[in-house]
């Protein structure tokens, strides 16, 4: 099959969050099952190239009733994939991929159509028709949408079968009616069952309605986003269409992720040999700035995004107790305002044990997966969660709630089996409750050798869910065909 990931985000071009390692590793996945992958990816000022090469295209969107002219250049091949950037300098050279200052860009759904417009325009061009697309979260959810308005009567996307992930459903694309114009979105399309949302114009939700298949990112996340607490008012919706969710739990590209083949850590370590995990620690700690590490108190590691969805708020009721306990914090992120102070505040409160670093560092992210001895996600809910699953590998025993993707990857620790440790009711006791548990076993060291060796034999390669995802995109193949075949009987 010839299938084209469209997305915002994907590394080693972009990220700010899971998007862009799934957008970097499910494609090599898709590729080494013998399948044509391309991913066209926005050029964000950020985005750094190796080598454009000249096969680039430039095509022209027609937006706001004016024209536009994206140049798609041609960032070459890695690991069987060819990926392409839609440099439009006027909306994607600037700071922030989707906001700036903590603030949306304002032009974000002019910034996205144009994206969307632009993948559509610049695969007619190049001449064979891709048997899939398949769009990410709201900021590629007008591909779905234009191709079933705008490029309806065109043949050339008349197989093409759309699946559509939900990576986060809190994020949905919220933007006034009077938009519509702008993103050349015909005001009939505007109903419930379109793209209408209390008011407002939803993007996510053209997603859905509008894709041939629909998949989130864990089969526990698939079944709560049906359910009012977690859909955030979209629930009805993927009720309805239950039939074509489903729920495909990301991987893990162990190239990247692994102690033994880790570039950016002081040392390498595996199962068999857990030396080099203690010499992590040692150069995390100094790096972070502790006057005199003390090694055998354990290292509680958090990767965040800072967001009320990852469970800080509970951090925040527990801050004091956790300080009062003899372990060590080591947190990086960035994000909202109150979090990236809390996070402040704790560590000039208690600078020897309260490390901080507030912003993106993608070299520190690994140096904490290996340098920690705990990985703590409490999050209010989970889509998938990828942390978690890094830390497995690297020997670093995860402190989870039992929500989302965190429930499917982590099996609480009995004495034998098992990888972690949960909770579930969202409050701080019980978080609280989940690290003095983890604590209490790091402080036997043969029950935590155990805990942690039994993370580190999970194997959560892609493989398996590549194989999940060719079978849905069959299934939207199949979809489309028949549909094409139905329209040409009854026009007959
Ligand atoms: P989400 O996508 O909701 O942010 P995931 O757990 O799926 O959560 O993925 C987060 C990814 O982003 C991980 O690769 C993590 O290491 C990375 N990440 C998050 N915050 C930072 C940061 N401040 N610096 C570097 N990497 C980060
Ligand atoms: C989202 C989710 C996260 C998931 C990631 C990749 O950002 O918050 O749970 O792992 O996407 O799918």
């Amino acid at each position: 099959m010839k299938i084209v990931f469209c997305a915002s985000e994907g590394v080693p071009f972009s990220k700010t969050g899971g998007l862009a390692d799934v957008v970097g590793a499910l494609p090599q996945a898709l590729a080494a099952n013998g399948h044509e992958v391309q991913v066209i990816l926005p050029r964000y000022k950020a985005t750094k190239p190796a080598k454009v090469h000249p096969n680039g295209r430039s095509v022209t969107l027609a937006l706001s009733g004016s024209f536009r002219y994206a140049n798609v250049q041609d960032a070459g091949e890695s690991g069987g994939v060819r990926t392409y950037l839609v440099d439009l300098p006027q909306y994607f050279d600037r700071e922030g991929l989707y906001t700036v200052n903590g603030k949306d860009h304002p032009d974000n759904h002019l910034r996205f159509a144009a994206f969307s417009l632009a993948c559509i325009e610049f695969l007619k061009r190049s001449g064979t028709a891709p048997d899939i697309l398949h769009c990410h979260d709201w900021q590629s959810a007008l591909l779905p949408v234009y191709l079933k308005s705008l490029y309806r009567g065109d043949d050339f996307y008349s197989k093409t079968g759309v699946v559509f992930t939900i990576h986060n459903i809190g994020y949905q694309g919220l933007f006034p009616p009077s938009i519509l114009p702008e993103i050349s979105v015909d005001s009939s399309l505007y109903t419930m069952e379109g793209l209408e949302f209390w008011g407002k114009v939803n993007l996510l939700k053209g997603g859905l309605v509008y894709s041939d298949y629909i998949t989130t990112v864990s089969r526990k996340y698939a079944e709560e986003i049906q359910t009012a607490e977690f859909g955030y008012g979209l629930e009805g919706i993927l009720a309805k269409r239950a039939d074509r969710l489903q729920g495909i739990l990301n991987g893990v590209d162990y190239d990247v992720w692994s102690p033994a083949n880790d570039k950016h850590i002081a040392a390498k370590y595996g199962p068999q040999d857990l030396a080099g995990k203690q010499a992590c620690k040692k150069a995390l700690l100094q790096a972070m700035g502790a006057a005199s590490p003390v090694l055998d108190r354990p290292v509680i590691g958090i990767v965040s995004r800072f967001a009320a969805q990852k469970g800080f708020d509970l951090i925040a009721g527990i801050a004091e107790q956790l300080m009062a306990m003899d372990l060590y914090i080591v947190a990086l992120g960035t994000g909202e305002p109150q979090f990236e102070e809390l996070f402040r505040t704790m560590a000039a409160k208690y600078p020897d044990k309260f490390l901080v670093r507030v912003g993106f560092d993608v070299a520190l992210s690994h140096q904490i997966e290996a340098g920690s001895d705990m990985f703590l996600m409490p999050s209010r809910y989970e889509p998938c969660g990828l942390n978690q699953i890094y830390s497995l590998k690297y020997g670093t025993v995860p402190v989870v709630r039992a929500t989302g993707g965190l429930d499917d990857t982590i099996e609480p620790f009995g004495g034998k089996t098992g990888t972690g440790f949960k909770f579930s009711d969202y409050t701080p006791e019980a978080l609280l409750g989940a690290i003095e548990q983890a604590v209490a076993c790091y402080r036997q060291p043969k029950a935590w050798r155990q805990v942690m060796i039994n993370g580190m034999k999970k194997d959560f390669s892609w493989s398996n869910s590549a194989k999940q995802y060719i079978k849905v995109y069959q299934a939207a193949r199949k979809t489309k065909s028949e549909l094409k075949a139905a329209s040409a009987a009854s026009n007959a």
